[in-house]
């Protein structure tokens, strides 16, 4: 699947460029946000109409237009993009690729880009085959892009040999297995706690607090980009599902800690999730009355610690437990204190003093403890936080393979 991948689209002119409309149907049907660059000679196959209503975007053709740089510059385009395909990709592209030009849009991205380049070429077979085309090739291959077809066949120019464009859905396999290849956490399942928990007083109220679940939800988005199976085990919150993601979705913190059993095993887990402390001890069976004079007293008990019984020894243990840890002083001292007494392996403690914006916002400060070492990450957003945090993760489960 390619949920949450983005792929930049590169149509050259060549006939096959009607082929590169199936293509992106076949992307988004499997779940790629697909965005595309139109050459002049693509213009002339298919028409910035049908590519736009195909990708639900505006198509980028014009190098030098205004608007379009203004609004999203040629790097703009490659940064946002995981993958960058070029379907079809023809003699000439290819020949501009190989000599560094940026003579326009599609050029110019090529070059800017520090993203992965897979090219399905098309062209005449006596094009394909002449020793100048060969050789960008190798230089391109030499230089890391990877290749899908061409294949041999029946030319549009009556001609037959190889040079035919790979069909749309080769193109999609080798789109599949770039990303099989390139997923650290591919054969790995996780699970991620999020939100807050509600608990109730009775059937209309409950006890909550302030979490939002956006680093919760950034953290399994992350996972499963990196292709781990993942599991979404959340309390009531505003997020849109991540993609990709298996989702549970419950109230308390007892339903929470089922789940998260229910989900074992699993390599990792990731306990981010706001769980309150304390529940009501007795839920009432009907909406408490006012009854016209004393506030009730409502009596609390404590709720399962979900991070500590997932990091209790036994074989169904993840072999990486992560929990925050959300503090207003002495935020290293405490997270070393509540990893320790949790059990668990690391900690992403958290400044959540008052001014900081984190609870709800879109940024995290984040200090991770762990038994061997301490990092302290610089200020940057949740998005980012869970990206780095998937990277120490893959890399800390390579060594246990
Ligand atoms: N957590 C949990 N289940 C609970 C409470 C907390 O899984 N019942 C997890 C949270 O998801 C988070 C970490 O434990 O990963 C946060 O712990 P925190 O609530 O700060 O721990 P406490 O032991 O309550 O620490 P403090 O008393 O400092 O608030």
């Amino acid at each position: 699947m390619l949920h949450g991948k983005r792929i930049l689209l590169i149509v050259a002119g060549g006939i096959a460029a009607y082929k590169s409309l199936e293509l992106v149907r076949r992307l988004r049907e499997r779940g790629a946000a697909v965005r595309a660059v139109l050459t002049a000679a693509g213009s002339q196959f298919v028409t910035p109409l049908s590519l736009s209503a195909l990708t639900e975007d505006k198509v980028y053709g014009e190098l030098f237009s205004l608007t379009d740089e203004s609004e999203m510059g040629h790097i703009r385009l490659s940064r946002e993009a995981d993958l960058i395909v070029i379907a079809p990709a023809t003699a000439d592209l290819l020949a501009r690729m190989a000599q560094g030009r940026a003579d326009d849009l599609a050029s110019t991205v090529l070059l800017a880009a520090d993203k992965p380049v897979l090219a399905a070429p098309a062209m005449n077979h006596r094009m394909w085959l002449h020793p100048a085309t060969q050789a960008n090739l190798e230089l391109l291959a030499a230089r890391g892009v990877g290749f899908v077809g061409p294949v041999e066949g029946d030319m549009a120019c009556g001609e037959h040999g190889p040079g035919r464009m790979a069909e749309p859905h080769d193109i999609v396999a080798a789109v599949l297995d770039h990303f099989a290849a390139s997923a650290p956490l591919a054969g790995r399942r996780a699970l991620v706690t999020s939100g807050p928990t509600h608990e109730a007083i009775d059937p209309v109220r409950y006890v909550a607090n302030r979490s939002s679940g956006r680093q919760g939800h950034a953290i399994a988005a992350a996972l499963a980009r990196a292709g781990a199976e993942t599991v979404l085990i959340t309390g009531p919150t505003h997020e849109p599902d991540p993609p990709g993601v298996a989702m549970r979705r419950i109230e308390s913190a007892r339903e929470m800690f089922a789940a998260c059993r229910d989900t074992l095993p699993v390599d990792v887990a990731v306990c981010a999730a706001a769980v309150s402390d304390w529940r009501p001890a007795a839920e009432a069976g009907q909406k408490m009355k006012k009854n016209g004079g004393d506030a009730p007293e409502i009596a609390f008990v404590e709720n399962p610690d979900i991070l500590a019984g997932l990091s209790e020894p036994g074989n169904r243990r993840p072999a990486l437990v992560i929990g925050f840890a959300a503090e207003t002083e002495s935020i290293v001292e405490h997270a070393r204190a509540k990893r320790a007494r949790k059990g668990c392996d690391w900690i992403l403690a958290n400044d959540v003093s008052q001014g900081t914006g984190t609870f709800g916002g879109e940024e995290n400060t984040v200090h991770l403890v762990a038994a061997e070492d301490e990092e302290a990450w610089p200020r940057m957003t949740k998005t980012a936080v869970a990206e780095r945090l998937v990277q120490r993760i893959a890399e800390r489960l390579a060594g246990t393979a």
